[in-house]
């Protein structure tokens, strides 16, 4: 069953969400992002970039951002490590924006928008995207591995999700259990079926031509990122 991406839709890509719906889910991402170390792989990452390029400034926009959760982090890691940032977020939710203003997300800049509409011109020191990657269908995403590559000045970083049945199983208890919101009930085991396993990045990185490193990253995660020493 899960030999191969699903194809099946998620609610939370619905346009008829309403924002009470839209921005509960979001809530309780947030408390998951919490309890399945979400935000570790993209520190890891903003702690590699440092220890390389050095960097006393950094633009970083997260694709898919939700409700700015990771942002938030982001804006944490910043001050602890002495590193100015300039924020911004990207999703394609009106609902996003909103609960990333209620939450007091620290951006400078959020586009709501596709992210193929983002405009021509924008570019950013980093790119970085978690537990967005597996709603895109292949093509999509070999399009987007070469976007990244466009509009990321020094680095990027994807970190999504391991389609495997340990996961998938633990998912589906999980949030039956906790109570969690209809939507994320549903979407939380599509999400795992919509994940991937390292040979789905080999293919996807060898079809955009596009070169990155591929990780694994506890518990259940890939973290495929590509990182340049100067912008
Ligand atoms: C599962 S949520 C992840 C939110 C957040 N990154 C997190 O880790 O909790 C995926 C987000 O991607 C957004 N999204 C999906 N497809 C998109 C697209 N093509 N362009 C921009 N945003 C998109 C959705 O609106 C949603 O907020």
């Amino acid at each position: 069953m899960l030999s191969a991406r699903s194809t099946a839709d998620e609610i939370m890509d619905d346009a008829a969400q309403t924002e009470a719906a839209f921005r509960t889910a979001l809530a309780n991402l947030e408390l998951i992002n919490r309890v399945t170390l979400a935000y570790r792989p993209t520190l890891a990452f903003l702690d590699r970039v440092r220890r390389v390029a050095r960097p006393e400034r950094l633009s970083i926009l997260d694709v898919g951002a939700g409700g700015g959760d990771m942002l938030r982090r982001i804006a944490a890691w910043g001050a602890r490590r002495g590193v100015a940032l300039e924020l911004a977020g990207l999703d394609r939710s009106p609902w996003a924006e909103a609960q990333a203003q209620a939450t007091g997300t620290p951006v400078a800049r959020w586009f709501t928008c596709d992210l193929f509409d983002l405009p021509e011109g924008e570019r950013f020191d980093l790119v970085i995207c978690s537990l967005f990657a597996h709603h895109l269908p292949d093509p999509a995403l070999v399009r987007f591995l070469r976007w990244l590559d466009a509009r990321a000045r020094l680095g990027w970083l994807i970190s999504d999700l391991h389609r495997h049945p340990v996961p998938y199983v633990a998912v589906w208890a999980a949030v039956r259990l906790t109570r969690m919101d209809p939507m994320v009930v549903h979407d939380s085991t599509v999400s795992i079926a919509r994940g991937f396993v390292r040979a789905d990045w080999e293919r996807l990185l060898a079809e955009a031509q596009v070169a990155a490193e591929i990780r694994w990253a506890v518990p259940f995660r890939w973290a495929v990122s590509a990182l340049r020493r100067t912008a």
